[in-house]
């Protein structure tokens, strides 16, 4: 075999003859990237496009390259883009290649992480929901056969359409992430390595950089590498020459790469708000840059978990079980809200040495449209709204969620109990509410095993919430009891199984499926879980303005602001008390502002818009 670097310098002999003048190589003998011949450098910050609305992918852009980063880092989550099998979504924010092309006229270079398995604080890590039912011995991140074939499908799908975005095809993206982090899998399984990079290679062609991260740990290195591809590693702190020294240990040759280094870090319901000094960041980036490595922010905007596209982390039998907020603000350098923060401007100063910086576009700005009213309307149970916005079905024994074709929301077991006697429920994901004839009987947490109660004749209902799927990768995602959601064990009574249920299925993506006919009722009740509530205002929805759902006083749902799913509130565990909502999330009839809460533990008679954003309140771990 010839040695690496004749391999590229061929290459790009080839490129250059075939009359293209762009290439992105690395140069393996003078320790560095090449740009079109040119000695590079990336400063890259991470950026997903599906956390940021759409209309302001341009002015987050404009803010990244105004603090001196060339190129941005983005995950392609396989979920999104696949929610039903075999039915592709790239539309409005997850219209990938219109991000692609944005970037392309901003002159921003692009780095993609098309996982399959994406972690990220992501719901299930970025895998479809469907994937584990697929087959009962699939194994992800590995080459079982079923799991490789669903993955190839994919890459066949969308690979394709990412070769006329390649740099040296005239696009932006300089290099491709091959799996994410594989060395931190106990799995080990080169073949599956391999087989996805042939498939990279096969349909992009010879050219592209492909790449590998880790953690500079030489067990995750030995795993994690292929000498086929160019291995870089992640940190956010420690000793860089150690760490680089390391990462060349798996090259022949080439720049030292920092694909994550960490300006902040992630947050969890129950947790305090992590926070990443300003200037203990700065220093270090310096130290990357001024060392000649090429480095990835990660992240330099985290933007939102919109709807239900949090994660959790979870391990064996999911018992270390922590969803992660909505907000993924990663206390990262340009806020949730694309704000610009000291830390940003301390990293502009940083990347001013290194190269050219621009112009900064101001904060968006920010309204309080001040107290709005939640009126009680009725319960998810009520017929009206399940016939607008689910559908039912029936199971013989309780099925998941994902046996039942959906992904997250809520989900309702109904059975008539005929004879008093004794119900014991196994473990349900995340948490269920027993009613009896539209009373709550009990409240069952995810972290629970069996718990039993004694029944009179009545209508049983249970319903079930989902906080989101585990995205830790180094745990077997695809065993239900790591993923599945709703009731997961047989429900018993009087020891014998409990059979033939009424099944109602309640996404709850949005609420435009949601006609408000009937008369809104006060509260003449005690609360039950999943009512929903209404407020609106009459004042003009502004599409330039942002604003913030304060939910302070509610106790943990989701709340919708126009049509729009803001994601999941939960301030009685914390600390994120405000949700983030756009002005893009106005919408076309914005002369009245509308927001919806449903609601499971504690209500509160009204919400606040606000201009300020608070991601640090009190934390209640006992809340989950
Ligand atoms: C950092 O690592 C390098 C290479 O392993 C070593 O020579 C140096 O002493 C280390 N520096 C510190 C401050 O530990
Ligand atoms: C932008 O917003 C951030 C965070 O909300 C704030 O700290 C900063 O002062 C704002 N910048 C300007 C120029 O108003
Ligand atoms: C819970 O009940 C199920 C049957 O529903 C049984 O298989 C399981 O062993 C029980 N678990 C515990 C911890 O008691
Ligand atoms: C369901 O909601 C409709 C519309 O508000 C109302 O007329 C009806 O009484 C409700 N049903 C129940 C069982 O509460
Ligand atoms: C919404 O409101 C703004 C005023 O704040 C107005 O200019 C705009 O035309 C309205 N409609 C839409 C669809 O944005």
């Amino acid at each position: 075999m010839l040695p690496r670097y004749l391999i590229t310098t061929t290459l790009l002999l080839l490129a250059l003859s075939s009359g293209s003048d762009r290439s992105f190589v690395v140069d393996h003998e003078s320790n560095c990237f090449r740009k079109d011949g040119q000695k590079y450098q990336f400063i890259s910050g991470s950026m997903h496009y599906y956390r940021i609305p759409r209309p302001y992918w341009k002015d987050r852009l404009l803010k990244l390259k105004g603090a001196g980063f060339n190129t941005v880092q983005t995950y392609i989550p396989w979920n999104l883009h696949e929610p039903v099998k075999g039915q592709l979504d790239f539309s409005g924010r997850k219209d990938l290649f219109s991000y692609l092309k944005l970037c392309s006229e901003l002159e921003i270079l692009v780095l993609l992480r098309p996982g399959p398995f994406i972690a990220a604080e992501f719901e299930f890590g970025g895998f479809p929901s469907w994937l584990p039912t697929e087959s009962k011995t699939i194994s992800f991140r590995s080459s079982e056969p079923v799991y490789l074939k669903n993955v190839l499908t994919w890459y066949g799908e969308l690979l394709p359409m990412l070769v006329e975005h390649l740099y040296h095809n005239g696009g932006p993206v300089i290099g491709l992430q091959v799996e994410n982090e594989y060395g931190s899998n106990p799995a080990c399984d080169k073949v599956y390595l391999e087989t996805l990079t042939k498939q990279f290679r096969d349909i992009l062609g010879q050219e592209i950089l492909l790449y590998t991260v880790d953690g500079p740990g030489k067990g995750m290195l030995d795993c994690g590498t292929l000498p086929e591809l160019y291995n870089t590693v992640d940190f956010g702190g420690g000793n860089i020459t150690a760490h680089f020294d390391l990462q060349a240990q798996y090259n022949s040759g080439g720049p030292p790469v920092n694909t994550e280094f960490y300006p902040g870090w992630l947050s969890h319901w129950g947790h305090k708000f992590p926070s990443k000094s300003r200037t203990a960041t700065a220093n270090k980036l310096d130290e990357m840059l001024a060392y000649g490595a090429s480095v990835n922010m990660y992240m330099f905007h985290g933007g939102s978990n919109f709807a239900y596209t949090s994660g959790a982390k979870g391990n064996k039998d999911a018992t270390d079980f922590e969803p992660h907020t909505t907000s993924y603000d990663y206390d990262a350098p340009l806020s949730e809200a694309g704000d610009t923060t000291m830390k940003y401007w301390d990293i502009r100063a940083v990347n001013s040495k290194y190269g050219p910086v621009y112009d900064v576009p101001k904060n968006t700005t920010k309204k309080s449209y001040g107290m709005v009213d939640m009126k009680y309307w009725g319960s998810v149970l009520n017929d009206t709204f399940i016939r607008q916005c689910g559908s039912k079905t029936q199971n013989v024994r309780p099925l998941s969620l994902e046996e039942n074709k959906q992904t997250n929301g809520v989900i309702v077991y109904t059975k008539v109990i005929a004879k008093p006697g004794t119900l014991t429920v196994g473990k349900v994901r995340d948490r269920a509410y027993l009613l009896l004839d539209g009373k709550l009987l009990i409240t069952i947490k995810g972290s629970s095993s069996n718990s039993s109660i004694g029944l009179v004749p009545g209508k049983l209902d249970i319903i079930v919430l989902s906080d989101g799927h585990i995205n830790t990768g180094h745990v077997h995602m695809e065993n239900p009891r790591n993923y599945m959601k709703g009731i997961t064990e047989p429900v018993l009574y009087d020891s014998e199984p409990l059979l033939n249920w009424d099944v109602t299925l309640l996404p709850l993506e949005s609420m435009s499926c949601f006609q408000n006919v009937g008369q809104e009722r006060s509260l003449d009740q005690q609360f039950l879980p999943g009512s929903i509530y209404i407020g609106q205002i009459a004042k003009t929805c502004d599409p330039t303005t942002d604003t913030f759902v304060d939910t302070t006083g509610w106790g943990k749902g989701v709340v919708f602001f126009q049509d729009q799913n803001l994601g999941r509130h939960w301030p009685l565990a914390g600390p994120q008390l405000t949700l983030y909502a756009p002005g893009p999330f106005c919408g076309e009839s914005n002369s009245t502002i509308t927001v919806h809460i449903v609601e499971f533990e504690q209500p509160a008679g009204h919400v606040i818009l606000t201009d300020q954003h608070n991601l640090r309140g009190p934390v209640d771990h006992s809340q989950l």
